[in-house]
């Protein structure tokens, strides 16, 4: 918990530096990658569930400037067919930067807009910073008086409140290593609440980020302050852009505590949205620790609109991802400098496959939503969300496994090939889960892409044309409008008409995909539930359905059924691989229709798993002959 650095040396060996504490040393041994995670996992806390919006496509930037303009961008959205679940506000919907208020003139309309995402099955999240404006006149500012009342704030080591300075000038801190800092929290965020009823919260600054060094006032000279060595920190100094080693909390010096301060707020501010809502917490936070991914997502900071950033964000997305904080992503088309349309529509694509996924750009820079650029850049960035929202079922499966056991959900190659060495150093492909490759173009100016197939049979998403690999490099076709995604042999991987919110898509029958071996095998799954209520596995809410291939014959089985949740159809089944055409295809034991296309079978296979039935047959079968 306390400040350290972590120096890589080429023997290979990893050297840490900390300056005090107690060092607890945990050997997880695996034995393969994704058993790493899982076993760390089980230490630190397992990742939290997110409800189902938090998977849809966010749209933010700081400097909309006002709610209008905000409003015209998500009707802008709507208009264009491009699907967007969340809508979020900067800095800027506040009045003068503080927490807790709304501008009265700018963002009057505010109530207004989050009342017509709401009706549009859309959602909203604001901003807070921990800084809390200190210099209000008396009566005009209650987080701040009341705070002071209730001493929740983090003081100097001196006892009184220790000042610093962000967005709204000077600034107290709170103090979340006491629990009434999370009383306050949650009564200023319910009072808020009532005013603007948002659906989660996007915390930053929480490093915590200081204007100041220290303080107003700097620090004193002491042994927390100037340690006998100095870890490679920001500046140089522990007090760097933060606040006073040496400051108080309730339970030890800041010292102790400074790295834990996202994290504490993190849980403060999950725990606050589960009393408000009743429902499952969305938190996305700039600082993290160890067991952030109990309680919050991440987005990886300040990035530049640079196609070595959009590269960049793929080792950051896989390295959270091994942490134990699945939902993350890197601001899609770049936060600071000006984007071109090129790049924003292929970070859109990349983004597409985040697992949290939004365009969020600076104050300075010019609007980088998709409606703001050609017909054919809208009409590619639409296509890589309708995607993404194709593939909701399978990624939310993805996270039912993350939350349950631990396991990743964009995952390096080497997780799922760990004897091929030629997957160790491949960060410019990811997988989703052990069964989906995504190859984004990171270049300007092509329109192909070289990627990495490891042995073994690998379909193309989009035809299901197979390629068989001998663990090779291969030429892909990618053109603007187009990211390659291959499915691996012997997966049956779950997916959904896409529409513009995931309301709407999650309530679409499935098609499921089913990838054959050479031997013709393959298996899938699917969890399914109502997508936001709290705790939904815990409390036996939930369906979860497996799918088996063998012998010409799928089946699938309801392991576990809650009856509202199971209400879920297929309407699609496509068969990749199969190797010669069927002369008859039965569903349940009735004759099917079926269409035959070089190399698959194809739609309308159509069989039905809604509740009722499903419960009543247990089992599904689709069968054929050839
Ligand atoms: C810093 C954050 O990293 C950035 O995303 C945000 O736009 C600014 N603070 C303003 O709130």
């Amino acid at each position: 918990m306390l400040f350290s650095d972590v120096v890589l040396q080429p023997a290979p060996a990893l050297t840490w530096r900390t300056i005090g504490g107690i060092l607890d040393l945990y050997i997880f041994l695996g034995p393969d990658p994704g058993s790493v995670i899982g076993e760390y996992l089980e230490v630190v806390g397992k990742p939290a569930m997110p409800p189902y919006w938090a998977l849809g496509y966010h749209l933010c930037r700081w400097g909309y400037d006002s709610s209008n303009n905000t409003w015209d961008v998500v009707r802008a959205m709507r208009n264009y067919g491009i699907p967007q679940d969340v809508q979020w506000n900067d800095i800027d919907y506040m009045d003068r930067a503080l927490d807790f208020t709304i501008d009265p003139v700018k963002f009057s309309t505010l109530p207004d807009l989050v009342k017509d995402l709401h009706i549009h099955n859309q959602r909203y999240v604001m901003i807070l910073d921990p800084g809390i404006s200190s210099t209000q006149p008396a009566g005009s500012y209650l987080p701040f008086e009341e705070g002071i009342k209730q001493g929740i704030f983090i003081n100097k080591s001196s006892g009184d409140t220790l000042i610093g300075k962000v967005w709204p000038g000077l600034t107290a801190f709170p103090d979340f290593s006491n629990p009434d800092t999370h009383e306050w929290w949650y009564q200023n965020l319910k009072k808020f609440h009532d005013k603007v009823p948002f659906d989660g919260l996007w915390i930053d600054m929480n490093e915590p980020s200081n204007f100041f060094d220290g303080s107003i006032d700097g620090c004193p000279s002491n042994d927390l302050e100037n340690p006998p060595y100095t870890p490679g920190v920001l500046g140089g100094s522990l007090r760097a852009k933060t606040v006073c080693a040496s400051a108080r909390q309730k339970i030890t010096s800041h010292y102790n505590l400074h790295n834990l301060f996202g994290l504490m707020e993190a849980k403060a501010s999950a725990s606050a949205l589960k009393k408000i809502l009743g429902k499952r917490p969305f938190v996305i936070s700039r600082s993290t620790f160890p067991s952030q991914g109990v309680h919050s997502g991440h987005w990886l900071g300040d990035n530049r609109s640079k196609w070595k950033d959009l590269y960049m964000s793929i080792p950051g997305m896989l390295t959270f991802n091994l942490l134990g904080i699945p939902l993350v992503g890197a601001d899609i088309c770049g936060f600071s400098d000006t984007t071109t349309e090129e790049l924003c529509v292929r970070w859109t694509q990349l983004g597409a496959f985040y697992p949290f996924t939004r365009n969020h750009n600076t104050k300075e820079s010019k609007a980088q939503d998709p409606t703001v650029f050609s017909p054919a850049a809208q009409t590619a960035m639409k296509e890589a969300l309708l995607l993404r929202y194709s593939l909701f079922p399978f990624l939310y499966t993805l996270f039912h496994h993350a939350h349950l056991s631990g396991q990743t959900v964009a995952r390096p190659l080497f997780f799922e090939f760990p004897t091929d060495q030629k997957t160790y150093v491949i960060d410019k492909q990811f997988l989703w889960g052990k069964s989906l490759l995504v190859t984004p173009v990171l270049d300007p100016g092509v329109d192909y892409v070289v990627g990495y197939l490891p042995q073994g049979l690998w379909y193309d998403f989009y035809t299901g044309d197979s390629i068989v690999s001998k663990g090779e490099e291969v030429k892909l076709r990618a053109p603007l409008d187009k990211i390659n995604v291959h499915l691996r042999e012997g997966s049956i991987i779950p997916t959904q008409r896409p529409n513009t919110t995931l309301w709407v898509s999650s309530g679409q029958p499935l098609r499921l995909i089913v990838c054959l071996t050479e031997e013709g095998l393959a298996e899938g799954d699917l969890f399914w539930d109502d997508g936001e209520a709290l705790d939904t596995y815990e409390t036996d809410q939930y369906a979860y359905i497996t799918f088996r291939l063998k012998e010409s014959t799928m089946t699938s089985e309801v392991v576990h059924s809650h009856l509202e949740a199971s209400y879920i159809t297929v309407e699609t089944v496509s068969f990749y691989g199969v190797k010669s055409t069927p002369t008859s295809v039965t569903v349940n034991s009735q004759e099917a229709a079926f269409n035959y296309a070089a190399n698959q079978v194809r739609g309308p296979i159509r069989f039905w798993i809604n509740g009722w039935d499903y419960k009543a047959e247990k089992e599904n079968e689709i069968q054929w002959d050839n």
